[in-house]
């Protein structure tokens, strides 16, 4: 059966990244009805750079009240946090043992984030991507909804679950598809149209927090970096103009609309026009959901509950599938 699994970090706000890449076409899969989905708070991949202890936990509250907030229903999707389903790192262990060190100094993402000072990155940065593939195969996960900045990870799933088939002969991890499609799967800088919109930039107005209010949105996009030039009619000559592009993008997913009807409709309109409006429809998408996450964080216990449940269903998931790995690996079990 066809199976999504999806994660996110729990540390610090989302973005209107997240949502446009992740959390929106989560829903849509879960509404879609086609496919069991679980989704997944990784506070474990959290830790492999520094979280304040008090921020994690609020920070995972948080994301589960988004995920609720933004259309998850926790009955018919499976809602929980990593670190309550302890067979994520078991099998990463041995996910570890699978991958290569080159094929984990390769990644874009840890080139990035460990910079030039790998030598003080934890060891936990460099092995991300084996937890990564554990969390996605500890379901069998068909199907796996991102951001185009998680491609590479997912390829790097395709091939330990390769390579773990190989190696002990057996067709048992199946490979995942990455689900990235439409607009907004990349959402850029607010300041800078070549980099990624993320909520670790230094600067607050390069993103859209989805908790920020309707003037701080506003503002945020007002200043927005853009050209000087009024908006083409067609959306192939946005290629060469990254900020205004990034725009229309966000326009279009937040509009629910393809983009060529996008352009019919901005056509010729400067950015004093248009920007007022794209934070209109903006606030318009976001304030109902933020409202509804701050209700939801008025009651931490009864999110607790919802991932502790979540937590049980998955783990009854995973554990046969972990059992098995171990039987294939030669691991002793007791009967
Ligand atoms: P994370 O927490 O950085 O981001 C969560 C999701 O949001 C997407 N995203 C974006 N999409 C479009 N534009 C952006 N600017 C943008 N920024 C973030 C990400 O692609 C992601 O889908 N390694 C993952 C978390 C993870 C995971 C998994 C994902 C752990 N295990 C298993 C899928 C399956 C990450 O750091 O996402």
């Amino acid at each position: 059966a066809p199976r999504v699994f999806s994660g996110i970090q729990p540390s610090g706000g989302l973005t209107l990244g997240n949502y446009l890449g992740a959390l929106k076409r989560f829903s849509q899969m879960q509404e879609k009805g086609t496919h069991k989905c679980i989704f997944c708070m990784v506070d474990m991949h959290a830790i492999t750079v520094w979280q304040d202890p008090a921020a994690l936990t609020r920070s995972t509250r948080e994301v589960a009240a988004f995920f609720i907030a933004s259309g998850i229903d926790p009955e018919r999707s499976i809602l929980f946090n990593q670190s309550q389903v302890p067979e994520h790192a078991q099998l990463a262990w041995i996910f570890n043992c699978v991958a290569r060190m080159g094929w984990m100094g390769r990644m874009t993402q840890w080139k990035d984030k460990a910079g030039k000072n790998a030598e003080q990155a934890s060891l936990g940065l460099f092995a991300y991507p084996a937890l990564m593939a554990a969390d996605i195969l500890l379901y069998h996960a068909t199907h796996v909804p991102v951001g185009e900045d998680q491609k590479q990870h997912l390829e790097l799933t395709r091939d330990i679950a390769t390579k773990f088939n190989h190696d002990y002969g057996v067709d048992f991890f199946p490979i995942t598809e990455p689900v990235i499609e439409g607009t907004a799967t990349r959402v850029m800088s607010l300041r800078d149209g070549t980099k990624k919109m993320s909520k670790s930039d230094p600067s607050d107005m390069a993103r859209i927090n989805l908790a920020d209010d309707a003037d701080t949105i506003a503002q945020k996009f007002r200043k927005a970096r853009t050209d000087p030039d009024p908006l083409p009619d067609d959306y192939e000559s946005l290629s060469a103009r990254p900020e205004a592009k990034n725009l229309v993008d966000i326009y279009a997913a937040l509009s629910e609309q393809p983009t060529d009807k996008v352009m019919a409709e901005v056509a010729g309109m400067q950015f004093g026009t248009f920007k007022p409006r794209l934070a209109e429809l903006a606030v318009e998408v976001l304030s109902p959901m933020s409202a509804e996450m701050r209700r939801l964080m008025q009651n931490p216990d009864e999110i607790d509950a919802i991932l502790a449940r979540g937590a049980d269903r998955a783990r009854a998931i995973a554990t046969p599938i972990l059992r098995r790995t171990y039987d294939i690996v030669g691991m002793v079990g007791r009967q």
